[in-house]
């Protein structure tokens, strides 16, 4: 199996897939109700993580649908296949190992899809162009594309904790020191064009909360997971002070209390169809 040298920053640390799992409970009805499936698609969903929301369209496309996850990384495949069990979802889903630069596909079911998709998957990408290739290759004519994203620059938290927009910005170049792009949000559409596909949607989904919303917690729990992961990297790469880490991060933490505590963020949404010449495969 090819495997690229991309590094996913969040790592796969029991807490990290906590959080994940999280984000899942939190995200996908809306991101389902946003991709307006009809039932009986197959779908190919690209860094599957630990497969909650490649479940979750299994579902919403019944028994004439397929949805295969491929995901790169072992340990998120391991829990993966553990939850789809524990839900005896097995018959709904397949996961498969892979890379997105190099999705592994048979000769037969390239350009077969009629939905690629992938959610917080190219922001880790050094060159998210190349898995966005793959993802139109294999969709069939007249399918769809969907990638939907984080755009870091559009996010708030008020009242603003001391520190935070350090901590934030320090989070950001920790991207861009691993080659990633912290701003892939807004180029979505422009990846899809660039890759042949027909836009035909660019929205954004609110991901955010406020405190007195039994909600608010977790949505509180997952900013600061994110950024306690990239943690050690920030620090070891000299991106903030080891104080001014503690600091902001501590500062957090009782923001979180507040009673007038609000963050607002968005999922960059944007989406496509395949169209080729008749007898062209790519
Ligand atoms: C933030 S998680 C999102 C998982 C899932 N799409 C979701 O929305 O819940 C990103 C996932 O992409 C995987 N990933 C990172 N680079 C990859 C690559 N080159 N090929 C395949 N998967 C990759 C990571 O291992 C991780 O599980």
């Amino acid at each position: 199996m090819q495997e690229s040298k991309d590094t996913y920053i969040h790592g796969t640390s029991e807490e990290e897939q906590k959080r994940l799992s999280l984000l899942n409970d939190l995200l996908n009805q809306s991101c389902l109700k946003e991709m307006k499936l009809e039932g009986g698609e197959k779908i190919l969903d690209v860094g599957s993580g630990l497969g909650q929301f490649s479940r979750a369209m299994a579902k919403a496309v019944g028994t004439k649908g397929k949805v295969i996850g491929i995901e790169r990384d072992v340990e998120q495949l391991k829990l993966a296949n553990i939850l789809t069990e524990q839900a005896q979802e097995n018959d709904l889903v397949t996961f498969r190992q892979g890379d997105a630069n190099h999705l592994p596909l048979s000769k037969e079911e390239w350009g077969t899809y009629d939905l690629v998709h992938a959610r917080f998957v190219l922001e880790h990408l050094t060159h998210p162009e190349k898995a966005v290739a793959q993802m139109v290759k294999a969709t069939k004519t007249g399918g769809r594309v969907i990638a939907s994203d984080d755009d870091h620059a559009i996010f708030r938290i008020t009242p603003e904790p001391p520190g935070f927009t350090t901590l934030w910005e320090a989070y950001m170049r920790s991207y861009d020191r691993l080659g990633n792009d912290p701003f892939i949000g807004r180029r979505l559409v422009s990846l899809l064009y660039e890759g042949g596909v027909r836009n035909i949607r660019n929205t954004i989904l609110f991901f955010g909360d406020c405190a007195g919303n039994s909600t608010f917690e977790a949505y509180a729990d997952n900013m600061i997971g994110v950024i306690a992961g990239a943690g050690e990297y920030m620090v070891s790469q000299s991106l903030i002070h080891p104080y001014s880490y503690q600091k902001s991060m501590e500062a957090l933490q009782e923001w979180k209390q507040l009673p007038d505590a609000a963050l607002w963020y968005g999922l960059c949404w944007a989406e496509g169809t395949v169209e080729r010449k008749l007898n062209s495969n790519s």
